[in-house]
């Protein structure tokens, strides 16, 4: 038993995607989140500040009373690959392993479509990933830049028209290869389910990078024998690096509803201060 808190960060509000999940499926953990809202995007930087991002976030996390560390951020997780030991001596996952593990097993027809930012398209980690647990299957990767922004901006709802358009353009390719499995490998991108839903048709199954992460993490710490022995609801603690109105405000569209729990400022330069 550990009655310590699950650490997830994210480059901003997409890992509350995985938190929404993780209170679902454990709903007596604590759980402490940071998103890096004053530095998103991380998806459209180099390799080495999206490394040098993820180590301070890592830092912050590690600042608290955490028994594990989700990176709940496709980008982050593709740049840092299979790294399992990312955190040290706290254990660790990205939403790579998760999410890939979850599509193989899904795939009928071994054609696998893989969508995020530009950085992790352009990693090929999840590719990488797929082939160590089947070397058969087909991939198709498609960096979708502008899915982010549309999410930041509300252009979420399934009869939105620009959501749609946009959709349309980046998932035409992926849709002729005839995928029968999509990864959504950015955080962000279960808040446009419906558009990508409704354009892919229904016999596509689409994979959620956060929810598989959390159901990982799930059986990963009842294999260890680490969930709280908490009987009573969990918290969970939200740390944000731009203003927390914003944080509040925008949170309700990733969670499906209030955010409950406290909210509280991270100041850039405590970040650069920690790696
Ligand atoms: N949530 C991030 C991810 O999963 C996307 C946003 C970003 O570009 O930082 O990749």
């Amino acid at each position: 038993m550990n009655n310590s808190a699950i650490g997830v960060f994210d480059s901003g509000m997409g890992g509350l995607t995985s938190v929404k999940e993780l209170s679902r499926i454990m709903p007596n953990e604590n759980i402490i989140y940071f998103g890096d809202t004053a530095r998103i995007p991380y998806g459209t930087r180099s390799k080495e500040t999206i490394l040098k991002y993820a180590e301070q976030d890592i830092a912050f996390m590690k600042k608290h009373d955490v028994k594990m560390i989700i990176a709940a951020c496709g980008t982050v997780s593709s740049v840092l690959g299979m790294n399992k030991n990312a955190a040290g001596d706290i254990p660790f996952t990205g939403v790579l392993l998760p999410t890939v593990q979850a599509a193989c097993a899904k795939t009928k027809n071994g054609k696998i479509g893989v969508i995020g930012t530009a950085a992790t398209i352009r990693s090929g980690s999840y590719g990488k990933a797929i082939r160590t647990i089947r070397s058969d299957i087909s991939i198709t990767g498609i960096a979708c830049p502008m899915f982010v922004p549309l999410v930041e901006n509300g252009f979420t709802g399934r009869d939105n028209p620009v959501a749609k358009l946009v959709a349309e353009q980046y998932l035409a390719p992926i849709k002729k290869e005839g995928v029968d499995t999509l990864i959504l490998g950015c955080t962000h991108y279960p808040i446009l389910q419906d558009v990508i839903a409704d354009y892919m048709g229904k016999d596509v199954e689409l994979i959620s990078s956060g929810s598989e992460a959390a159901k990982y993490a799930c059986a990963f710490l009842t294999g260890k024998d680490m969930l709280t022995e908490r009987t009573e609801k969990g918290t969970v603690s939200f740390y944000s690096s731009d203003s927390v109105d914003m944080f509040r405000e925008n949170a309700q569209a990733f969670l499906g509803g209030q955010l409950c729990g406290t909210v509280t400022k991270v100041e850039t330069e405590e970040l650069t201060s920690l790696a």
